[in-house]
């Protein structure tokens, strides 16, 4: 290792010293000793105190966990809350059938009794929380092997949680911070009897659809309301008739003024997670590994998908969904690449590396990054495996419900009590109907095919299951379409009828051929694949934890905010403009001149509702247009963001709601490993635009008169 000189490690100091305001996803218990400053700078008029406090209401009794990885807040009094269509979907989907289409219609409930129950749909509300790194690291000691030092830490955690004293009115969890370096404890009101309110048709709540997912300039009304129920006594409670409107001691008020560029703007909700500090041969992997992997794999699928979907209006409807799941991250990925490759991110990644050996040598540092390198080297090839085989698993959708019979074959073979087994039936049942709702045979079929030809294409035959050696000696199509044709399970009527009368027989399904792909399958990743795999990624994360505390010595000017992980949190930035290639200027607004652009009646993704088109011609915008005369649809920003934030309400200088946020530019999504101020912007819709669709187009007008608007 070569010594750098005194300047150079000056240089580093003097880098480390700037603060980009833009990135960065903090906390809002720590505003007051890191940001407020610098967000009062910025424009923000409020204080930290208003964000985020325990002895009065503020800012943050109005944003909630909505469901299980969106964000959500309330706007109004009586418990309404907004969030992204996208984040609804699978309710509004739950509700709707050919009758009640309320995808493709929308639904808009005129009066309380309308709105819709949800079981299962849960919001969660941060009371407080608190820093407990002393007692969660409470007897660690730096000799510890990692094994017994989680033990440890485990046991701490789960003292302190029944310490804590709240009982049963909290939830409480406490969460790693800077990779094992800190820890908070979160306590958590839940309410469950959360109510559908409004959804516009997805021809506005996903336009755009996946042509448009992760991409600016945007047109997507991503958004929809539900309303939180509480018991009497305004307490949470389970869904009841006897409930009533929750009563929150705060809401967003909703501003109409309009946005500049330059003006300040803060996202406050829920980023579920990201990779800042880690090391280039992470980068190198997720770029040329795990991406390359995913991407190839999910192009297939969707390749197979798109052509079935064009042939059939129905096979568009069953694959919908499916395909917007696996398109999200196959669309994210390739951006996320391109991002890395232009910000030259390993070779940055590689020369912080390079002033960190230099900083670390002889001390107690010395060596991290080699036994980085010789860690990664080994686990890479395993790697690639897992990720193929985690994609055919997740992309074979057959596979899905062979593991839902697995109980039922254990049970029959185990001698289970009758009573068991037949509640498993049953349940088998109902998950068995409503997969072949949305299953048709021929597509699965084509993209099993492929799926096997990349597998057994790009991965070493020791790690196959058995059944394609057999494949390859007899061909792949031929294999396959065998294995269809005998299939329980790619049969709906076989399948319908083995459960209709299953009197205990399991060795039909246990012989399934399909059953049989999914079982070897498993086999590999439990036996092959995944002792490796654990070993090495335990001493990354240790690893990791190391590495995170040492480049807080090294740098020790710079204010460091944690890598998201689904906690509540603060970005802030400001509206802006970029210039995604050479020439080209991104204005940072939409209108709905652009919708109408892209009309077109014939692309399923741009067919603009014809109620929508009217208010158009009519410039019928009522109290929601622009200055400019123009109806405003969505924004872009320079603030921080993850998958999570969606939902998170967007805040002007004064704490005012102006839009929501549901995604990230292009060019921007690698921003979960290195953040680019001049390429990374979050998209959020316009609230006017929101508005204005429940007031013009819902006639729901009700729930305007509910918020709280300022002009
Ligand atoms: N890209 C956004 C996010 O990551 C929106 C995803 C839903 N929309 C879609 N067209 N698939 O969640
Ligand atoms: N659409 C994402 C979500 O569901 C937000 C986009 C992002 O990843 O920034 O959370």
């Amino acid at each position: 290792m070569k010594r750098l000189g005194f300047s150079l490690l000056l240089g580093i100091l003097m880098i480390s010293q700037s603060v980009k305001a833009d990135e960065g996803m903090w906390i809002p218990m720590l505003l007051e000793k890191y940001n407020i400053e610098e967000m009062q700078e910025m424009g923000f008029k409020l204080t930290a105190e208003d964000v985020y406090s325990i002895n009065q209401s503020s800012m943050k009794d109005a944003v909630m966990i909505f469901g299980g990885g969106c964000t959500g807040e309330l706007i109004s009094d009586q418990g309404l809350l907004i969030t992204n269509h996208h984040c609804g979907y699978g309710n509004i989907q739950k509700h709707s059938s050919l009758e009640n289409d309320y995808l493709t219609d929308g639904f808009w409930a005129m009066s309380k009794k309308e709105e819709l129950a949800n079981p299962g749909l849960e919001v969660r509300f941060l009371v407080s929380m608190e820093d407990v790194t002393e007692a969660v690291l409470k007897d660690v000691t730096k000799n510890m092997t990692e094994k017994n030092r989680q033990i440890l830490i485990d046991k701490n955690m789960n003292s302190l949680i029944e310490s804590s004293g709240k009982d049963n009115d909290y939830e409480i969890r406490i969460k790693p911070f800077f990779h094992g370096n800190q820890y908070f404890m979160y306590f958590n009101k839940v309410y469950k009897d959360v109510r559908l309110v409004g959804a516009p048709p997805s021809a506005i709540g996903k336009f755009g659809g996946d042509t448009d997912n992760w991409m600016w300039p945007r047109h997507t009304g991503d958004f929809s309301l539900f309303r939180i129920y509480t018991a009497p006594d305004g307490s949470p409670a389970e869904y009841s008739e006897l409930n009533v409107p929750m009563k929150p001691e705060r809401h967003f008020p909703i501003s109409l003024k309009g946005i500049e560029t330059g003006d300040f703007t803060m996202v406050f909700g829920y980023p579920g997670s990201t990779e800042q500090y880690v090391p280039s041969y992470k980068i190198d992997m997720t770029m040329n590994v795990n991406n390359p992997v995913r991407i190839a794999m999910r192009t297939r699928i969707l390749d197979v998908m798109k052509a079935s979907m064009e042939s059939d209006p129905l096979i568009r409807i069953q694959y919908a969904t499916k395909a917007a799941r696996v398109s999200n991250g196959w669309k994210k990925w390739i951006g996320e690449n391109r991002g890395l490759k232009r910000l030259n991110a390993i070779e940055r990644k590689q020369s912080e590396e390079a002033e960190f050996r230099a900083w670390a040598e002889n001390g107690k540092y010395d060596g991290l990054i080699e036994i980085y390198e010789t860690e990664y080297n080994a686990l890479i090839p395993t790697e690639r495996i897992m990720t193929a085989v985690v994609e055919a698993l997740n992309g074979m959708e057959l596979i899905n419900l062979a593991s839902s019979s697995r109980g039922l074959i254990q049970y029959s073979k185990n001698d289970a009590p009758e009573e068991r087994i037949q509640t498993t039936v049953e349940s088998l049942q109902s998950k068995a109907k409503g997969f072949y709702k949305d299953y048709h045979q021929e597509t699965a079929k084509e993209i099993t095919k492929t799926l096997i030809d990349y597998y057994m294409q790009e991965i070493d035959q020791a790690y196959w299951p058995e059944s394609l050696l057999d494949i390859e000696k007899k061909g792949l199509d031929k294999s396959i379409d065998k294995m269809f044709k005998k299939s329980l399970l790619a049969n709906e009527a076989d399948f319908m009828d083995f459960l209709d009368g299953y009197k205990g027989k399991y060795k039909k399904l246990e012989k399934d051929p399909i059953y049989n792909l999914y079982q070897e399958f498993v086999q590999i990743y439990l036996s092959e694949l995944s002792p490796t795999y654990n070993t090495h990624h335990a001493v990354i994360d240790s690893l990791d934890r190391v590495y995170m505390k040492a480049q807080m010595e090294l740098r020790k000017d710079k204010i460091f905010y944690p890598d998201a992980n689904f906690t509540l949190r603060v970005g802030y930035g400001q509206v802006d403009h970029y210039f995604p290639r050479d020439a080209v200027k991104y204005k940072y607004f939409t209108t709905l001149e652009g919708i109408m652009e892209k009309d077109n009646p014939e692309i399923y993704d741009y067919d603009v509702p014809d109620k929508l088109r009217n208010l158009y011609e009519n410039k019928d915008f009522g109290q929601y247009a622009d200055e400019d005369g123009q109806m405003h649809v969505c924004f872009i920003a320079t603030n921080h963001t993850t998958g999570g934030n969606s939902g998170s309400p967007v805040i002007d200088a004064e704490g005012n709601l102006i839009g929501i946020n549901f995604d990230r530019n292009w060019e921007g999504t690698m921003s979960d490993l290195m953040y680019d101020p001049e390429m990374c912007r979050n998209i959020s819709l316009d609230m006017r635009y929101a508005l204005f669709i429940v007031d013009k187009l819902a006639g729901a007008t009700h729930l305007i008169d509910e918020m709280t608007i300022l002009r």
